[in-house]
């Protein structure tokens, strides 16, 4: 055997743990087979990059600094290229963004500005994290991100069902009471109200308040992560987040500009309002406590990346609804093409079965045998077309009949092309007898 250094069994034990393979994995298939059509990645079209796009939001920035602002020209290059404030130098524009597009009002300090929105999870995973008898609950399934982060933290995830509502409120109930009589502390439920990944589901107006009520009742944190909120496929109309609703700081919001500006630039922030007692006796948002956090992970995140999404923001008088207006009529396009075309290739009342988002990137095929890494590896060998096994964003490493496609990353002739080579594949399974389904079909 090669002589080693360190085993694996002698690190953290996150590091060997499937949520932290899980990411690598995926991109390791995707890489292999470069000519399949990726039905998979999550990821904004490319088409929409435009490199010069970086310089005229950098100008428009350093113009802000100076002319709204007033810095000096030392100033401005100061704020732009040195060590800078650790929560952030685009606050004041995320909060206003949020006030445009959510009408959520926020004051800019409790808002931290992070290296995407996964530098934002881990903070507020740590900073809740603060003995052995915590844990966190999470709508399952559950962006594989979040169960990620919290393995760095040891915090243990316990999933709550989720159902064509978003969340199944009494199995929340039932979680809570569970986790309690076990003499546990239930931190915090981990949500997506907005076209879920990977579930693509969402809450409608009343789950959301019945939600809040029942985090009040029960003295619990909401989590809320947006990333696809800013894409319903039926129209313009979007439904209130939970922070706008939230009117007892009830909920920690995480934003993203990965999917409405640009993901290169991993920028991120969280909303943490929440009052926090200090052990000298002063008082001041949960965000002053993650930004001690990030202060000895990321010091700041990187003033030249904030700068870019400022600029974006500021070009579009801070609505990103207005900045992706081009994106969010692709993307909706793109959704009803995806399920026009499965509903085209799979008989109605047949043994495939899928949702239908209201918005967002991805939809859920059900299939009547298991869906694993191998079969997506035969996928992309023989038929050329990469998907997602669900199994991936469950936690207990069950085996589950269902797959994600994303939309986002593909035009509508590769969402034909991957859905026809997807048929083939399908039908090639279904002639092989197979175990039942272990997980119900998504709402
Ligand atoms: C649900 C969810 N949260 C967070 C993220 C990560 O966002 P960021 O790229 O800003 O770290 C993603 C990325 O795909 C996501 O799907």
């Amino acid at each position: 055997m090669e002589s080693v250094d360190l085993t694996v069994a002698a690190l953290h034990r996150s590091v060997d743990d499937p949520a932290l393979n899980s990411m690598n994995f995926l991109n390791e298939v995707a890489q292999h087979y470069p000519d399949a059509v990726s039905l998979a990645a999550g990821r904004p079209y490319e088409e929409f990059f435009d490199s010069a796009e970086l310089h005229r939001h950098l100008d428009t920035f350093r113009r802000h600094l100076a002319d709204d602002l007033g810095l000096s020209p030392a100033q401005v290059d100061r704020t732009l290229l040195q060590y800078g404030r650790t929560k952030g130098i685009v606050h004041h524009l995320i909060a206003r963004n949020l006030a445009v597009d959510e009408q959520i009002t926020v004051d800019p300090e409790a808002i931290v500005v992070t290296v995407g929105c996964q530098e934002a999870m881990f903070l507020v995973l740590r900073a809740l994290r603060a003995g052995p008898e915590d844990v966190l609950l999470a709508v399952a399934p559950t962006y594989v991100g979040l169960t990620g982060a919290a393995r760095l933290v040891d915090l243990p995830v316990r999933p709550v069902a989720d159902g064509p509502d978003g969340i199944d409120l009494a199995d929340l109930r039932a979680q809570l009471r569970r986790a309690r009589a076990e003499g546990l502390c239930p931190r915090a439920c981990y949500v997506m109200p907005d076209f879920a990944n990977p579930s693509g589901v969402s809450m409608d107006p009343a789950q959301r308040r019945r939600l809040l009520d029942l985090a009040a009742t029960e003295d619990l944190l909401l989590i809320e992560d947006n990333p696809y909120g800013l894409f319903p496929a039926g129209g313009a109309d979007r439904t209130p987040t939970l922070k706008a609703l939230d009117t007892r700081r009830r909920v920690v919001y995480l934003g993203s500009f990965a999917k409405t500006v640009l993901p290169g630039a991993r920028v991120g922030y969280v909303v943490a309002d929440q009052r926090v007692a200090g052990s000298d006796g002063t008082v001041g948002p949960l965000a002053d406590q993650l930004a001690k956090i990030k202060s000895m992970i990321t010091v700041n995140t990187s003033p030249i990346a904030q700068a870019v999404i400022g600029g974006a923001l500021l070009a579009h008088d801070c609505s990103l609804v207005a900045a992706n207006v081009r994106e969010r009529a692709a993307y909706a396009r793109n959704l009803r093409h995806m399920v026009d075309g499965l509903a085209r290739r799979f008989p109605a009342g047949g043994p495939v079965r899928w949702n239908v988002p209201a918005g967002g990137f991805f939809v859920v095929v059900t299939v009547p045998f298991a869906v694993d890494d191998a079969l997506l590896h035969r996928s992309a060998r023989e038929y050329g077309v990469l998907w997602t096994p669900m199994a991936h964003f469950y936690d207990d490493g069950a085996p589950v009949n269902a797959l994600r496609l994303s939309v986002s990353a593909v035009t509508p002739e590769q969402i034909d092309q991957g859905l026809d080579r997807l048929a083939a594949l399908v039908t090639d399974e279904l002639a092989v007898p197979t175990a039942p389904a272990r997980r119900p079909a998504p709402a």
